[in-house]
């Protein structure tokens, strides 16, 4: 079998191999024809991949392929890093062997999969942010709209006792029957 320069050379010395801490983004392909596995995992900064590492799991091929993917997206948009594909990773290579074209299959696939993972995560923080802003809006008295900054139990602008729902979480009068908010009663015991 005969591989390219390049591949010796990313086989021999490939780079950006371990495990980055704290990852935004982690993918991981298993090779159905071999069983092989490769794990990538990226740091995105500004839309762009700042960092990236790989473990893999395989042949000397599936090396010099993660190595040379991992090359190709360090710096890219996460949009152009999408476009890297098996196909553009093997002619980076100087092409690859037929019998080990499976190889490229594996890297490609588990970048796009660490993107598409923290594109996930990005989603499931913006999910959380209207919460943040309720947390926000509990510094204000519902009845006057002054500020209870530091005296969330009391208002001193209408000199009520404030509670919080025990349905919507925000400030309502001690003991009254309907929330300003949900309009609801459970009160927190
Ligand atoms: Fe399994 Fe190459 S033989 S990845």
């Amino acid at each position: 079998m005969i591989y390219s320069e390049k591949v010796m050379e990313h086989f021999q010395n490939p780079r950006n191999v371990g495990v980055l801490k704290n990852a935004d983004g982690v993918g991981q392909v298993g090779n159905p024809v071999c069983g092989d596995m490769m794990t990538f995992y990226i740091k995105v900064e500004d839309n762009r991949i700042a960092d990236v590492r790989f473990q893999t799991f395989g042949c000397g091929a599936a090396i010099a392929v993660s190595s040379m993917v991992s090359e190709m997206a360090l710096g890219k948009t996460l949009e152009e890093a999408m476009e890297i594909s098996n196909k553009s990773v093997a002619e980076e290579l100087g092409g690859l062997p037929k019998n080990k074209l499976h190889c490229s299959n594996l890297g490609a696939d588990a970048l796009h999969k660490a993107i598409e993972n923290y594109k996930k995560r990005q989603k499931a923080t913006k999910k959380d942010q209207p919460a943040k802003s309720a947390d926000k809006a509990k510094c204000y008295c519902p009845y006057c709209e002054g500020s209870l900054e530091g005296m969330e139990g009391f208002c001193k602008e209408c000199q009520i006792e404030l509670e919080e729902c025990g349905e919507c979480g925000m400030p309502k009068r001690k003991g009254a029957k309907e929330c300003p908010h949900c309009g609801k009663t459970k009160v927190i015991v």
